[in-house]
């Protein structure tokens, strides 16, 4: 069954391998923005206020993880927010990242793999649009609670359109609160992300607190 009737979605989603993933987001970089303005992309817009609404103005360091071109958090930046640090499994979209000129510091990586990143380093981990089927699997949590100090937040966001491919992700999330990993802080309604893109996603995003 295809995960989306939209030709450019269904590319990204069904990727297997991180090749692939890489391949898809590679190849899909320089109209990345455009296309999912396009698409009436929600995901920029109810992220950055959430953020906003959960995190103070100089807070920092900041990981951005699967930051893509950057276009969720531009608006961070034009609100005063600093100390971003990006991190994407693919070079093109980090080269539109950096063409933003928002980021301390870009670095190629996958989520899903061990990062190359100290443990409880960063106050806030922002991760928008990844966790879900073809990018980064529920089990790259571990590594951004890991590498989260205890007490800082991880505002992330996960298809909330319920599925077997979307299951896994909100098994995980109460997986991780049933261990003592994070406590729930805060989610949004769910929402239609991409309503001139594919009706048929929705996205919520989440807030939680690293305990250990
Ligand atoms: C839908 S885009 C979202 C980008 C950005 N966070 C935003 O909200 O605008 C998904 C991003 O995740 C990246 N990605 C997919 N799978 C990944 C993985 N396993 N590790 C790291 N990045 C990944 C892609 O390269 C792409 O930049």
């Amino acid at each position: 069954m295809p995960h989306s009737r939209n030709e450019i979605l269904e590319k990204v989603y069904s990727a297997q391998t991180d090749h692939e993933r890489r391949d898809a987001y590679d190849k899909w970089a320089d109209s990345y923005d455009r296309d999912v303005t396009g698409f009436g992309i929600q995901l920029p817009y109810v992220s950055a206020a959430v953020f906003a609404r959960h995190v103070p103005l100089g807070t920092e360091p900041v990981l951005d993880a699967a930051c893509g071109t950057g276009m969720h958090t531009l608006p961070l930046a034009l609100m005063g927010y600093t100390g971003f640090h990006g991190i994407d499994i693919s070079a093109a979209m980090l080269a539109q990242a950096e063409a933003k000129q928002i980021y301390d510091d870009l670095s190629p990586m996958a989520l899903g793999r061990p990062l190359n990143l100290p443990d409880n380093h960063f106050e806030v981990t922002y991760c928008i649009g990844a966790l879900a089927h073809g990018h980064a699997p529920p089990e790259s949590l571990d590594e951004l609670i890991r590498v989260t100090k205890p007490d800082g937040l991880i505002i992330w966001s996960t298809h909330a359109h319920r599925n077997e491919r979307t299951k896994v992700f909100h098994d995980y999330r109460q997986s991780l609160s049933k261990a003592g990993s994070w406590e729930p802080v805060f989610e949004t309604e769910s929402f239609i992300s991409m309503p001139d893109g594919d009706p048929g996603i929705q996205h919520a995003i989440y807030v939680h607190r690293v305990i250990s």
